[in-house]
């Protein structure tokens, strides 16, 4: 009976599921507030580099997150195609995380080291080069870009501003390590760290 007219009415309907919703919601999001793991660094893991930094810009802006995850499961045909699993620790200064779940391309979290940077250079300016049924666009116009230097100083300053730990004298080393440096050159020094401070195995 009661339950006939719960199910009839749309609003005592909607306060419920959201009562239910929420309970499902805190039991997914209290437990994060309480372990450190979560929150903490993984040993090795620093606020990026400049010029990683600016390839990670240059990641987000291409939109290469549309078709590569970065987060490896805890599915053993994951690990062992890829790697350790992700971990919360690798990504503390990843602002906005790049994880996601669709993946036209393989996962990336672990491509750090995976191949030369010469690999990466013929395979950013046109994929076909070397893997010759790809359906990844090239980016030829990443190697005649310049890094934009100032807006890699305004990301620093941003950064620390929500508590990463750039010092003012790597804000200030910058435009040194970003001398004569493409698009290219960043987006490649910010692949070739993905994972790297991921435990081993
Ligand atoms: C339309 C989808 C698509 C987009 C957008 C895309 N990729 Fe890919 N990517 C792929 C596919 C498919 C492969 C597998 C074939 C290959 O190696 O080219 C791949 C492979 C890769 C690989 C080699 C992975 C491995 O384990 O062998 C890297 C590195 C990579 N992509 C980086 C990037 C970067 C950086 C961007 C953005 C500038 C990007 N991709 C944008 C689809 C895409």
């Amino acid at each position: 009976m009661s339950h006939e007219k719960l199910e009839t009415n749309i609003g005592w309907m909607a306060i419920l599921i959201a009562v239910v919703i929420s309970f499902g919601g805190l039991a997914e999001i209290v437990p994060l507030m309480y372990q450190a793991e979560a929150i903490q660094p993984l040993p090795g893991v620093k606020p990026y580099e400049p010029l990683a930094l600016a390839g990670r810009d240059i990641y987000v802006r291409e939109g290469c997150y549309n078709c590569h995850s970065q987060m490896v499961r805890t599915l053993r045909f994951e690990t062992e195609r890829y790697g350790h699993y992700s971990m919360a620790g690798e990504s503390v200064y990843d602002r906005p995380f790049q994880w996601g779940s669709k993946r036209t391309g393989p996962d990336l979290a672990r491509i750090g080291g995976r191949y030369s940077d010469d690999w990466h250079r013929v395979h950013l300016g046109n994929p076909r080069d070397v893997v010759p049924l790809s359906n990844m666009p090239g980016y030829p116009f990443l190697a005649k870009t310049p890094v934009d230097v100032d807006s890699v100083i305004s990301d620093m300053h941003a950064l620390k501003t929500i508590g990463d730990p750039y010092s003012t004298a790597d804000i200030a080393g910058a435009p040194a390590a970003l001398a004569n440096k493409t698009e290219l050159d960043a987006l490649i020094a910010y692949l070739q760290g993905l994972g790297k401070h991921a435990p081993r195995g």
